[in-house]
């Protein structure tokens, strides 16, 4: 593994670093408060070619390597997790997807707006009671002919309102299994598409999630991504992808946090000296920035193999695993070392504590990371 970025990876991670000073840190607390979606951020992020990083110019995407998407995504948590998500989630889910299985009409309809940001997608896979076990489940896409016909209901949908595009899992041949899913591409505004409530998070609170109803609604067989059954080996697929997203995110937050407690334990004083000149407080941070370097080389390997075609699906879990433990426990210390400041709004380290133990639960669990890694180990 080459350890020296390259100069265009080090110009996308300062332009990234710089949008997310200027564009995002003004309003994010506010913005988490009112549980507001960033929707102007998020455009100028499409502006800037940070919706679509790794998808082919030719589909009006970026054309950058994982390693740089690593960079920017990092960057961007640091300051605003909850418009990082709503990155993550467009780049490596919805984007990819459509780029590596979709066919040419796919592509120029849905990935190019998605690609330059003019639209978002969300990836509906998991259901009331299909999270982690998610060959159960329970929507149903009915094979009527020229249409499926799409019934149920997803839950905690990244994007949920904001979206324009979604890829739906979806049951339609039981019998079948894991086998007989289908991934749909459905629109916003097809008929017995209703939007539920928005979910009133702990964390990530600017990033919208909802509950999605479907009712009778018909989608043209030409949205099926794929062969017929393929929408479970998709979603996989997928979701390896993603969570380098995630562990990216997840080390954007570690960072984020102790970048704010290195700062403040050179301001603060007490018992005469700056608190960092104390031996409990630099001993926290030598381990934070050991550990947050630990989880960067896992991100930057994962992303590493991706761009050159290897198998990364357990280099990736383990970054998401690691680096998502990472950013809980470096929010946590950051917080500490901030003291009772570090409990109220003003100073930002509480909210990357909140939004850091979803980290550890979107996109799987740690609990399937460790599944995705011991499979890979114990084969
Ligand atoms: N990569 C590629 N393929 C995989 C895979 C992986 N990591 N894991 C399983 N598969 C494939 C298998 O090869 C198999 O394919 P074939 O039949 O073609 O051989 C198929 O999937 C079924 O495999 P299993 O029988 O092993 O499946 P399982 O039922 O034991 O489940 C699991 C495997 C890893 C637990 C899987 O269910 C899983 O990953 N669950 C977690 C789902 C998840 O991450 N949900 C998060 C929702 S998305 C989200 O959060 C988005 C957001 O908005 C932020």
């Amino acid at each position: 593994m080459n350890f020296q970025l390259t100069e265009e990876q080090i110009a996308v991670r300062d332009a990234a670093r710089e949008f997310a000073q200027k564009e995002l840190l003004p309003g994010v607390i506010e913005r988490d408060e009112k549980q507001e979606f960033p929707y102007e951020q998020i455009k100028k992020m499409g502006e800037l070619g940070f919706m679509g990083m790794m998808v082919s110019p030719e589909y009006g995407g970026s054309g950058m390597d994982t390693v740089s998407y690593v960079l920017a995504m990092e960057e961007i948590s640091k300051i605003d997790a909850s418009a990082s998500v709503a990155m993550s989630v467009n780049n490596s889910l919805v984007c990819w997807g459509l780029e590596k299985y979709g066919n040419e009409a796919q592509k120029r309809k849905y990935l190019v707006p998605l690609a330059k940001g003019e639209i978002i997608g969300a990836f509906c896979l998991s259901e009331p009671e299909a999270g982690s076990d998610a060959t159960s489940q329970r929507t149903t896409a009915e094979d009527k002919g020229d249409y499926y016909l799409l019934n149920g209901t997803k839950n905690w949908i990244t994007n949920g309102s904001t979206a324009s595009v979604y890829l739906v899992m979806a049951q339609t041949d039981v019998a079948k299994g894991h086998k007989g899913i289908n991934c749909l591409i459905v629109e916003k505004g097809m008929p017995g598409f209703v939007v539920g409530n928005k979910e009133n998070k702990l964390g990530i609170r600017g990033s919208d999630t909802h509950s999605l109803m479907f009712t009778d609604v018909k989608v043209p067989k030409e949205n099926r991504i794929g062969d017929d059954g393929f929408g479970f080996n998709f979603a996989m697929n997928t979701l390896n992808g993603g969570r380098i997203g995630i562990a990216s995110q997840a080390l954007g937050i570690a960072a984020g946090s102790y970048e704010l407690a290195l700062k403040y334990s050179k301001e603060r004083k007490a018992f005469g000296k700056p608190i960092h000149q104390h031996q409990a407080i630099s001993f926290k941070l030598a381990d934070m920035a050991t550990r947050i370097e630990a989880a960067r080389l896992l991100c930057l390997q994962a992303a590493s193999l991706k761009d050159k075609k290897q198998d990364f699906s357990k280099e990736g879990a383990m970054a998401k695993l690691f680096a998502s433990e990472v950013a809980m426990w470096a929010s946590v210390e950051a917080v500490q070392i901030h003291g009772g400041y570090g409990y109220v709004k003003e100073f930002h380290v509480e909210r990357l504590m909140r939004d850091a133990k979803i980290t550890q639960i979107y996109e799987g669990t740690s609990e399937i990371q460790k599944i995705v890694i011991s499979r890979s180990v114990l084969k």
